[in-house]
């Protein structure tokens, strides 16, 4: 009896920590799928296509905040890239599983992952950073930069102005710190930005290169 009831407060306390860690996605799986899964929802994916396209032939890339992977990650399976995964809602990464059942998928929140104990070609963040509370978008982006080679390139989305918002699905709180802040973070990490840039749907993009080891 006292088993099973320390089974079922674990996994209580997993789900919990999950719905807390995915910032209001776990619980508005369903619609975040409708939503954006959506075959005419291909916002962003030319931009993707056109980073992707500039990495080399055999890159390793990791999707951070990957969601059900349509649209974006099918960009990086289909430019031929050794693609990875992570996403902090269990019902998201099921829907992804199903639609990428050969691309290796963690189920972790990026603050607490060890991104597969490895190191990446190129790291991508779309519509991600600016769900994390600000102190966690910091940590976000030292650890994606420590997880990056040396000459390995990042590609993530927030406003270039700094603001709060409430996001449309979840009805949480966004918060942008804009576009000096993210530059400032980024260089202290060791990462160059190359381009700023927005796509047909106002997103606006950072794209940046490490090109100095992150002695912090
Ligand atoms: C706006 S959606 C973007 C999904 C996907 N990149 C796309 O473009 O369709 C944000 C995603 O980030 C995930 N997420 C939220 N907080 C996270 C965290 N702390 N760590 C990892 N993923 C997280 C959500 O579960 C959701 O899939």
């Amino acid at each position: 009896m006292k088993l099973v009831i320390s089974i079922y407060r674990s996994s209580n306390l997993e789900y919990n920590n999950h719905m807390h860690k995915a910032n209001g996605y776990e619980e508005n799986a369903a619609t975040f799928i409708n939503n954006r899964a959506r075959a005419d929802n291909t916002t962003g994916t030319s931009s993707v296509r056109h980073w992707a396209k500039t990495l080399p032939a055999d890159a390793t890339v990791l999707d951070v905040g990957c969601g059900p992977g349509l649209p974006i990650t099918n960009v990086l399976v289909d430019e031929g890239l050794n693609v990875y995964a992570l996403d902090a809602s269990p019902s998201l990464v099921q829907a992804f599983k199903q639609n990428f059942p050969h691309v290796p998928i963690a189920c972790e929140a990026l603050e607490d992952s060890s991104f597969f104990s490895r190191q990446f070609d190129a790291i991508l963040a779309w519509g991600l950073l600016f769900l994390l509370p600000e102190e966690i978008q910091e940590v976000a982006i030292r650890k994606m930069a420590d997880a990056l080679q040396m000459g390995g390139k990042l590609l993530f989305t927030a406003p270039a102005q700094k603001a709060r918002w409430e996001d449309v699905i979840t009805l949480q709180e966004s918060v942008s710190l804009g576009s000096e802040k993210y530059k400032e973070l980024l260089t202290a990490v060791g990462l160059t930005v190359i381009e700023e840039f927005e796509d047909e749907g106002e997103n606006h993009y950072y794209s940046a290169v490490k090109t100095t080891k992150n002695l912090a």
